[in-house]
């Protein structure tokens, strides 16, 4: 069967880009950087994706671009044969898992700007946020219509193919979320009292760095560029041969990061103007979804045009979020079933599609009908979201930097990095250092941590 490829270098980073830009940037990354030391930590960030993000996802476009295969298909041909095939094929469940509980979040965030858009929140008291959205996911079927919408908002994108379904949906995705994302930034941050929240955002305050700060922004950057378990492996496999893997690489990581501290810049500023305190505002859902609406509200007139447009452009925005690097996830376990079960492309996505509905729906009730059901004091979402999180991811990234550093042909990598001698490479060195040494120790600290070895730090 013919492979498709994408059609233009800039379809392509912006297909990358779409993963990585996602719940990730809006629900962690702001509220991280506030609370531990601003700028400081911003600047901690950045050298975690220069030393240890670059290197891996380099890596990751070098082997999806050589192999072209999916994943599972791409470590078997660069393995050789060695165990080291094990890697593709853990990355192809570790997606499988975060989609199971991701796509849950992503009918969230359809409802709330269902809810934005009909003026829903208008006058309703501030500690019914809570409630509203407790409800919610509590309701029997509700949540499980949005999730199927969702889902199958994903499934119609995947059966068009790479170039008309993946590469056009991100040629028109990505620009807009980009142009919501300033255009709320922009009017959060002319709201009186807006610059108390930048300054919370950005005011470096190094005495809130400790050891912990650092690992959880090598977790955070590795969250964020969706590395660790081949989803770019899967989209550089789509790569033709002369797209630059440093270069696209690079402008994923800055989309990504602007579009983090962006969200900053949209949820701060209002934050401020009310008075709230965003150490009381949680992280993750609570923040999204409990915090943010009524944030919003308030700081732009209760019910008021304004705080319709706006709420329902910031949903709208992690939805799109969310669709892009759902998708993305999506891609890594259809193109693995089309190609190893040699299965028409319609056959795989379909397949996968029915995996994810019903494994999907089992994380949704999770929150309502199914919330006595579960393991190891997990419910059945939290030990999707735990065990991919915490346990897959960092061990997929320490074993694909140790393989890109330590196995993988040196002279295979710098004549594909260099696009055959086409391209210059003077941080070779440093690369394979960095994949050698700094990053399979840092993300084995990672790991430890996320174990809660490192509990009596905190
Ligand atoms: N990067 C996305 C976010 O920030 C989530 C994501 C997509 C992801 N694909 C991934 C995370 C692969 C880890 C691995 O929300």
């Amino acid at each position: 069967m013919e492979r498709e490829n994408f059609g233009s270098k800039i379809g392509a980073v912006l297909a990358a880009a779409g993963s990585a830009v996602g719940l990730g940037n809006v629900w962690r990354f702001p509220i991280e950087t506030g609370q531990n030391g601003g700028a400081a930590f911003i600047i901690i960030y950045v050298i975690c994706i220069l030393l240890l993000g670059l290197p891996i996802m380099i890596s990751e476009f070098l082997v999806g671009r050589y192999t072209h295969a999916n994943t599972a298909g791409a470590f078997r041909i660069v393995s050789n044969g060695s165990p080291w095939k094990w890697v593709g094929r853990m990355g192809i469940f570790t997606g499988w898992f975060i989609l199971c509980y991701y796509v849950v979040v992503g009918a969230w965030t359809m409802h709330y700007t269902f809810l934005s858009v009909t003026n829903a929140f208008h006058e309703v008291p501030a500690k019914e946020y809570g409630d509203i959205f407790d409800n919610f996911v509590a309701h029997p079927w509700l949540p499980t219509v949005w999730l199927f919408v969702f889902i199958g908002v994903i499934h119609y994108v995947i059966t068009r193919g790479v170039q008309s379904g993946i590469e056009k949906s991100a040629k028109l995705m990505m620009p807009t979320l980009f142009l919501i994302t300033i255009f709320l930034a922009v009017c959060s941050v002319s709201l009186p009292g807006a610059s108390k929240g930048l300054e919370f955002l950005l005011k470096p305050d190094w005495s809130k760095v400790d050891s912990t700060t650092v690992l959880d922004a090598m977790g955070q950057a590795f969250y964020s560029l969706s590395l660790a378990m081949g989803c770019l492996c899967t989209y550089a496999s789509y790569f033709d041969k002369k797209t630059p893997l440093a270069k696209s690489a690079v402008n994923v990581s800055i989309i990504d990061t602007l579009i983090a501290i962006m969200a900053g810049f949209i949820i701060f500023p209002s934050v401020f103007n009310i008075g709230m305190d965003p150490n009381e505002m949680g992280v993750g859902a609570g923040l999204t979804f409990v915090s943010l609406p009524n944030v919003f509200q308030q700081a732009l007139g209760n019910g008021s045009f304004l705080a319709v447009v706006f709420s329902s452009l910031f949903y709208f925005l992690l939805f799109v979020a969310a669709l892009t690097s759902a998708i993305s996830l999506h891609e890594v376990a259809t193109a693995y079933v089309t190609e190893e079960f040699d299965m028409t492309r319609k056959k795989g996505a379909a397949l996968v599609t029915a995996t994810v509905l019903i494994l999907g729906t089992m994380c949704s009730l999770s929150f309502g009908p199914l919330s006595g059901l579960t393991l190891f004091d997990r419910s059945i979402f939290s030990l999707f979201d735990d065990f991919s999180g915490r346990i897959l991811l960092p061990l997929g990234g320490m074993l694909i930097s140790i393989f890109a550093g330590w196995v993988l042909d040196r002279k295979l990598y710098r004549d594909e990095l260099s696009n055959q001698g086409d391209l210059k490479t003077p941080y070779f060195k440093m690369l394979v250092f960095s994949l050698r040494y700094i990053a399979p120790l840092a993300i084995g600290l990672v790991f430890l941590d996320q174990l809660g070895a490192f509990g009596f730090l905190k």
